[in-house]
């Protein structure tokens, strides 16, 4: 009974395989190939269905021989449809038609210079610390030295959550946090967004961004402030910039100073571009005050310190010629773009 069985499965083989070297044959694509080989191969082919059945070794031998050989004419025909459709591809295909451009997206001109500025710091040895931007009052003002009469402290200048707390004015909030969470010597720069009521205009927006600079060891003098702006601006803007420092007050600083820049267009002689002066202001600095250094636990005959800050959206715009630091905010392509 057995033995019959075995013995219509191996006729059936020889017109099974003529069957399917006809249907390879006539396969003229690669889905109609595809579909021929499960037909004629698949789990559930007959062959595949008698070779499951096959109890003598005779019949195993010539249905598996039979597989084998459909096997290769299937690989074989594969390959040939597949040349057959490259080379009507090549017949198509233009290859010195201009292709299209994928739209690349780039970094917000704000975004590029804060980090070169943090890339300087890093080169100087400095750590770029992030501060907080909901700040409390003690850190914004108090700590810092700014008298109780000062008018920044008004809600009318600066943003409130409530009584105590507020958003930052300035970064120099995070002079306070790292010198209350860290023993000297302090080298960090703080980066990021600053808050003021200001109206907006060419020159000021209430969401603006600072970058500040604290550095606290022994026997820091004003002479190595300057040598690190200068150092700062000559990379930033180039190795002819000139810094010069002009006296001024900061409640946290004592001395106190403002920097200029030299005019990156006529390089000092003085032109439209910086109002025949020859000089860009850039921001505020000085020699940390003791009163500063007790806020926050340091012994001022022991440490010395300087600080500075200054405001990125400014600088950015005279580096590359916007008239209106608004434009950094309206997101229009077509400013966005030229970065
Ligand atoms: N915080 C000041 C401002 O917003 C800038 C400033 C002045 C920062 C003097 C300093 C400094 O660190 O020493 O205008």
């Amino acid at each position: 009974m057995e033995k019959r069985s075995v013995t219509v499965a191996a006729v059936d083989a020889e017109a099974l395989e003529r069957e399917a070297q006809g249907a390879i044959a006539a396969a003229s694509t690669r889905a109609a190939l595809d579909d021929a080989r499960v037909r004629y191969l698949g789990r559930k082919s007959e062959l595949k269905q008698a070779l499951r059945a096959v109890r003598d070794r005779e019949t195993g031998m010539a249905l598996n021989a039979v597989r084998e050989r459909l096997e290769s004419a299937f690989d074989t025909r594969e390959a040939e449809l597949e040349r057959a459709e490259l080379r009507r591809l090549d017949e198509s295909l233009d290859v010195t038609l201009p292709g299209t451009r994928p739209q690349r997206g780039r970094l917000h001109p704000l975004t590029q210079i804060i980090r070169e500025i943090e890339d300087i710091f890093l080169g100087l040895g400095y750590e770029v610390v992030d501060s907080r931007e909901v700040e409390t009052v003690w850190h914004n003002f108090d700590a810092l030295n700014q008298p109780l009469t000062h008018p920044t402290r008004s809600h009318r200048d600066t943003f409130y959550v409530d009584d105590q707390t507020l958003l930052r004015t300035h970064t120099s909030t995070g002079q306070i946090r790292v010198m209350e969470s860290r023993k000297p010597p302090i080298y960090i720069a703080t980066l990021g967004r600053t808050y003021r009521r200001d109206t907006p205009s060419p020159r000021s927006t209430p969401n603006f961004h600072q970058v500040e600079a604290l550095a606290v060891d022994r026997n820091i003098t004003l002479a190595d402030l300057k040598g690190t702006l200068l150092h700062f601006f000559r990379a930033l803007f180039g190795g002819d910039r000139e810094v010069r420092m002009r006296t001024s007050f900061f409640p946290f600083t004592e001395p106190s100073v403002e920097f200029d820049v030299t005019c990156f267009l006529c390089g000092g002689k003085g032109c439209v571009f910086c109002k025949h002066t020859g000089w860009f202001e850039m921001g505020g600095a000085g020699v940390v005050d003791p009163a500063v250094f007790e806020n926050v636990g340091y012994d001022p005959d022991e440490w010395s310190g300087f600080a500075w800050g200054l405001g990125i959206d400014r600088i950015a715009a005279q580096r590359h010629g916007i008239p209106d630091i608004r434009m950094f905010w309206e997101n229009d392509l077509r400013v966005l773009r030229q970065f």
